[in-house]
């Protein structure tokens, strides 16, 4: 094993397959400076809430002093103008900044195992840089890279500043980040090599008093043992039993897990139990993206904060729940890593379900994350497994007409094995058997290589009764978009100006790039890391969420692999197969085809 700090370290090579997890090269013209619109903080000392008497001021209209960076983020309210908004964000900044100015005493290291990987160059080491130049990280935080490839902290910059998004005037403040870096060369399985990444912890500036926070940027097959030897020779002391703690003095330790976490509820809980041996679950930070997203957060606040939405979130009114996901781009070359999961596991058993049960939880008793998560967990167990009958699966094949890599089609990937039928498209429907949603269908929907890039939940209410409009009325719908550009509207009818009274469709629009201009959404990424930095557990996925959602999909899965179903054929940029659009009808979802927004100007 070698060493390399902003001098430089060695060896052999190795990348994580799963690269699927991050999105194709970002726009670089998407500015990423949101220091002045952004707030969050917690004590990074401790890792508890930041309990201030001026933090909870900003949470004040919450009522609480939840310590997820979200909580300190803008609260809106219908009558706040975007420049209220502004400064309460500049407000919050300039507090976070003085709870970690505070803590300089402590150092933080945040370890990046995998980081030769596609993950790390693509979206860990850009998001390091935005919480550092935006000052939200504390003042002393070191970053360590690790992995089996022969690389130096220069090969890790080179690789990753692509995706960094890096303004002119920032160049002085980036030689600053690099400068905190270093890079560790070594092993996932060898004892030694751990004992060695420890050993270079300590010699940074008070590491081995350092709170420490290690990033598993891995392919699944080596999480165990990476795992187990952080256990063994990386650790902060925090709290565990002093006999089992090898080294470190000080610092607390925190393990953020990248997903997959299994591929069954065997496998899931074999994990599990693995890392439950090791660290205690408020240690272990599993990672659902989708759960740092700006509108999948808003939903907590559009169904609890709105009184309106009360009554209409319930079986009698609600005829079907969309929950779709769809991607323009196919595998792009690495179907390889793919080819192992497939949709169902990529999307759907992780994001969409996540999504599922937000949409369909009862009010918590507060917004702490326990008691969110044990909201989300009783969705869950109330949620029978899939039948195959009420799923369709999909692959893709290339368009002939189409350009580039829309003419290929999965199968023509050469990383595929021969005749695959690993899903890249699955529509499923489930029930979730409680008194609110019983008998209501929720469609969940996703794919690769289709028409648009979106993911969005889409609640279609039931046609009005007593109907005196001649059957011109379509069905509502509130539609939460979580990407591209966010927004929240609801279709309705109104009278068509004139002098008749006809009913037109028509929308309540929030859009949030009209409605909050010029204020930045922070990525996924960033928010979920901070809070990790904070302790806030909230946005992150505990072992009893995982083990009902994959109870939901594990026998699914294992009839589709052992039986060897085959996909239904859609076309490269296409809406996927005609028998998703079939079995949404079937379950009672209605598609007029007569809606036509039309962009507002102002
Ligand atoms: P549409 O009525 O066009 O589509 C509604 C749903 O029907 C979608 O979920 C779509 O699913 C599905 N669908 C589309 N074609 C078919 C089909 N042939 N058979 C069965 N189902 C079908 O309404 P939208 O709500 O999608 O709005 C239309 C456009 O206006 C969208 O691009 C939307 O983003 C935009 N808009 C934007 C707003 C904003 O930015 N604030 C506000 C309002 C609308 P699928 O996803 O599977 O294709
Ligand atoms: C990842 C999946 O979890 O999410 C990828 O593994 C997918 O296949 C990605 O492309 C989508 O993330 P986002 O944030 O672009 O919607």
């Amino acid at each position: 094993m070698g060493t390399g700090s902003s001098k430089d370290r060695s060896r052999q090579s190795t990348s994580p397959e799963d690269t699927s997890r991050v999105n194709p090269p970002p726009s670089s013209s998407d500015s990423h400076s949101y220091s002045s619109q952004l707030v969050g903080g917690a004590n990074p000392e401790t890792g508890e809430p930041c309990r201030s008497r001026q933090v909870h001021s900003l949470t004040a209209q919450t009522g609480h002093g939840n310590n997820t960076m979200s909580n300190y983020n803008v609260q809106t309210n219908a009558v706040s103008s975007v420049q209220k908004t502004k400064d309460q964000l500049l407000k919050g900044v300039s507090i976070l900044k003085e709870t970690l100015d505070s803590q300089d005493d402590v150092p933080h290291v945040f370890v990046v195992f995998g980081a030769s990987g596609d993950l790390a160059k693509k979206k860990i080491y850009p998001t390091l840089w935005w919480l550092f130049k935006d000052g939200l990280l504390p003042r002393q935080t070191y970053f360590v890279g690790y992995a089996r490839s022969d690389l130096t902290v220069q090969a890790v910059r080179d690789k990753s500043t692509q995706y960094m998004k890096l303004q002119d005037d920032e160049k002085d403040k980036f030689e600053e980040f690099w400068k905190m870096n270093s890079y560790v060369k070594g092993s996932y399985t060898e004892r030694t090599d751990f004992e060695h990444l420890n050993q270079e912890i300590n010699t940074l500036p008070k590491g081995d008093l350092a709170h420490r926070l290690f990033y598993l940027a891995l392919p699944p097959t080596v999480f165990k043992d990476v795992s187990s030897n952080v256990r063994l020779c990386c650790m902060g002391h925090d709290g565990l039993e002093e006999s089992t703690v090898s080294t470190g003095s000080g610092g607390w330790s925190r393990i953020i897990v990248e997903k997959p976490f299994g591929r069954d509820s065997e496998s899931s809980a074999d994990l599990s139990q693995h890392l439950s041996k090791l660290f205690r679950e408020d240690q272990i930070y599993r990672i659902d993206h989708y759960l740092g997203k700006e509108m999948v957060q808003n939903l907590m606040v559009l169904r609890f904060g709105n009184k309106m939405f009360s009554p209409l979130w319930h079986r009698d009114h609600v005829q079907c729940v969309v929950i779709t996901f769809k991607e323009p781009f196919g595998t792009m070359g690495r179907g390889g890593y793919f080819d192992e999961s497939g949709i169902i596991r990529d999307v759907m058993q992780n994001h969409l379900m996540q999504i599922l049960s937000l949409v369909a939880m009862e009010k918590p008793a507060s917004t702490s994350a326990e008691d969110i998560r044990d909201e989300k967990v009783k969705v869950l167990k109330c949620m029978p497994p899939l039948e195959l009958e009420n799923v369709v699966v999909g692959q893709y094949t290339g368009d002939p007409q189409g350009e580039g890599d829309a003419k290929n089609g999965y199968l023509d990937d050469k990383t595929v094995p021969k005749g695959s039928v690993t899903p890249t498209f699955a529509s499923a429907v489930v029930f979730v058997k409680t008194e609110r949603w019983d008998g209501v269908p929720f469609i969940m929907k996703c794919g690769k290589a289709l028409n648009e890039r979106k993911a969005e939940v889409r609640i279609q209410f039931k046609d009005v009764p007593g109907d005196i409009f001649g059957g011109q009325c379509k069905r509502n719908e509130l539609v939460i978009r979580v990407q591209p550009q966010e927004a929240v509207y609801c279709k309705m009818m109104v009278k068509a100006p004139g002098m008749n009274i006809n009913p037109e469709e028509s929308e309540l629009d929030l859009s949030y790039g009209a409605r909050y201009k010029g204020v930045k959404m922070p990525d996924a990424y960033e928010r979920l890391i901070l809070d990790v930095f904070c302790g806030a557990q909230l946005h992150f996925v505990r072992s009893d969420e995982l083990r009902e959602a994959w109870r939901i999909f594990t026998p699914l899965l294992h009839k589709l692999e052992n039986e060897k179903i085959k996909p239904a054929p859609y076309k490269y940029g296409s809406r996927g197969p005609q028998e998703a659009d079939d079995l949404a009808r079937k379950f009672g979802f209605i598609f007029s085809g007569t809606y036509k927004w039309t962009k507002p100007q102002l």
